[in-house]
């Protein structure tokens, strides 16, 4: 006689059709709407703004426009186009901020995902109750509040938002800005002139302190590093850096790290040949920072790269080895926090700027939550959101069953150990992935999560009573 079912394996097929929210209608949201219209799930994206695109829409009423006049994606196309969508054959390996804004509104247009959105429309918080979500929204039009129950939520909201600046001691007279306000040398301070200190040594500030010491008329550009950083052209032997590895995967990761830094040193020559401190850490064992511009910058004495900013001074600020640096403008290029506003700590805690997520995607506490793109990859991340909206979207339809809550956390302590070994420590690193790696591993997931589902074992999302 076959055991009873438990409420754990009873079929995964939900009796009553699924209505979910999306949260944010950026490159992630857009693709999560596509994968639950695959599968005949209903959904309603939620979007800040007037448009989808998220932080590539320059001028966005969003508030999450994140681009710089001159910023051009760092990801090759072949990376980063999304399955179902090329990316046009004329806009080159590395195309601007606007290409980007188009590529995303044409999918949506394409698959009309922009119906599925009701624009100018703010969640304020999501409440779990017995069958869902309660999702309140607020019309940023006419202030008019919404409370709708979903049977699940996905959070699409990005993480490149909240400014993370340094605490730093004492006070700085000149003008100072984060990265995220940076629009173009002139925008929102004019920078002709001045003496301008650049903090961070991440894409952001290689970007801007390219930019303003070869045409943004600067005085003078320093740029501020604790560690130092590979700073990796954007082609390679003739091909985008980000193309397939040649290193197969079966390598360890700790011997392809050191082969390709050494081979690397080989081709291009130390960092410090071209006046860049030496970094701390091997290839692959931070956020690449990709610039083809700085190290002949550096080598040309237009950017000088000194070292931790320890406080700051009036007309200047003092360095961690207790120089002093004349400068008139600061620019701190540190990154981003995580945050959610519309999410109750108590529910889901954002912790050293993460949030712990089985897969990068499921919350083992919260079976009807699900996040998108909540990662930062070595490569792009669009690609890397597609798959996960696509695991949600097999989850939701009963094709695919999670394992038991014990084996998600043991799963989610892995992976931390795993990037506490690999990278860098820093809070920019909590949530970092290796797209090659995870694509294989979300891959060897789903395969594992259809046969639970076909033999009714793990968990399957939960039906509505
Ligand atoms: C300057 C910069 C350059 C980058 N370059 C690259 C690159 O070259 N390659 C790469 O792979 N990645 C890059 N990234 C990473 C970037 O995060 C991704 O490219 C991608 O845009 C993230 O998309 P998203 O949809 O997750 O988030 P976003 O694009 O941030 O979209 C989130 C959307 O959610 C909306 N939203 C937020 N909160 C709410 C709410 N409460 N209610 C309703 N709507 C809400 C926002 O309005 C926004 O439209 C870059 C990031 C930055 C900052
Ligand atoms: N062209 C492009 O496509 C482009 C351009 C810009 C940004 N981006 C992307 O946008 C995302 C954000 O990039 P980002 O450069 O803005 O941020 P980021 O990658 O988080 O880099 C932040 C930098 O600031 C440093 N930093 C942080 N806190 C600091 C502190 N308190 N004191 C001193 N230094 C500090 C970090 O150093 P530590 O490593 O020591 O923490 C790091 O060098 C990334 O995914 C990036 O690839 C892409």
């Amino acid at each position: 006689m076959s055991p009873p079912r438990s409420s754990r394996d009873r079929p995964n097929r939900p009796e009553e059709p699924l209505r979910v929210a999306v949260i944010g209608a950026g490159s992630s949201g857009l693709v999560t709407l596509r994968a639950l219209a695959k599968r005949g799930i209903a959904a309603v994206g939620f979007e800040r703004g007037s448009v989808v695109g998220g932080l590539w829409v320059r001028g966005s009423d969003s508030g999450h426009a994140r681009v710089y006049d001159s910023l051009r994606i760092n990801t090759s196309v072949a990376a980063m186009e999304l399955s179902e969508f090329p990316m046009p054959r004329d806009c080159g390996d590395y195309p601007t901020h606007e290409v980007i804004a188009r590529y995303f509104s044409d999918y949506a247009q394409r698959f009309a995902l922009d119906r599925l959105v009701r624009f100018r429309t703010e969640v304020i918080s999501i409440q779990e109750g017995e069958d869902g979500y309660e999702v309140a929204s607020r019309s940023l039009d006419d202030g008019a509040m919404r409370r709708e129950t979903f049977s699940a939520v996905v959070v699409a909201t990005g993480h490149h938002h909240e400014p993370s600046l340094p605490n730093l001691p004492g006070s700085f007279e000149g003008p100072t800005l984060h990265a995220s306000e940076y629009r173009n040398p002139k925008v929102p301070v004019d920078f002709e002139g001045r003496r301008v200190l650049v903090v961070g040594f991440g894409n952001s500030a290689v970007d801007i302190a390219s930019e303003l010491a070869e045409r943004g008329g600067a005085r003078s550009v320093h740029l501020s590093t604790r560690r130092g950083a590979w700073v990796l052209p954007r082609y390679l032997l003739g091909r985008p850096i980000d193309g397939k590895a040649t290193i197969p995967l079966w390598i360890p990761g700790f011997l392809r790290r050191r082969i390709v830094t050494s081979l690397f040193t080989l081709l291009h020559g130390r960092m410090s040949k071209f006046g860049l401190p030496e970094p701390d850490h091997r290839i692959g064992e931070a956020h690449p920072t990709i610039s083809s511009e700085l190290p002949g910058l550096v080598r040309a004495g237009k950017i000088s790269v000194v070292g931790d900013v320890a406080a700051l001074e009036p007309g200047g600020v003092r360095l961690a080895d207790g120089r002093f640096l004349d400068v008139d403008a600061i620019v701190f290029a540190t990154g981003y926090r995580t945050v959610f506003p519309f999410l109750d700590p108590d529910h889901v805690r954002v912790e050293d700027n993460t949030v712990p997520l089985f897969e990068r995607i499921f919350p083992p506490e919260h079976r009807r939550l699900f996040f998108v793109a909540l990662a930062q990859t070595t490569g792009a991340i669009f690609p890397i959101a597609e798959r996960q909206a696509d695991l949600i979207a097999r989850h939701l339809s009963g094709e695919y069953a999670l394992p038991d809550r014990e084996e998600m956390l043991e799963a989610i302590e892995a992976e931390r150990r795993a990037i506490a070994r690999r990278y860098v420590r820093s809070p920019r690193h909590t949530m970092q992935i290796d797209p090659e790696v995870y694509t294989k591993r979300i891959a060897k997931e789903l395969a594992r999560g259809q046969r639970r589902a076909t033999h009714h074992r793990g968990l399957s999302f939960p039906s509505r009573p």
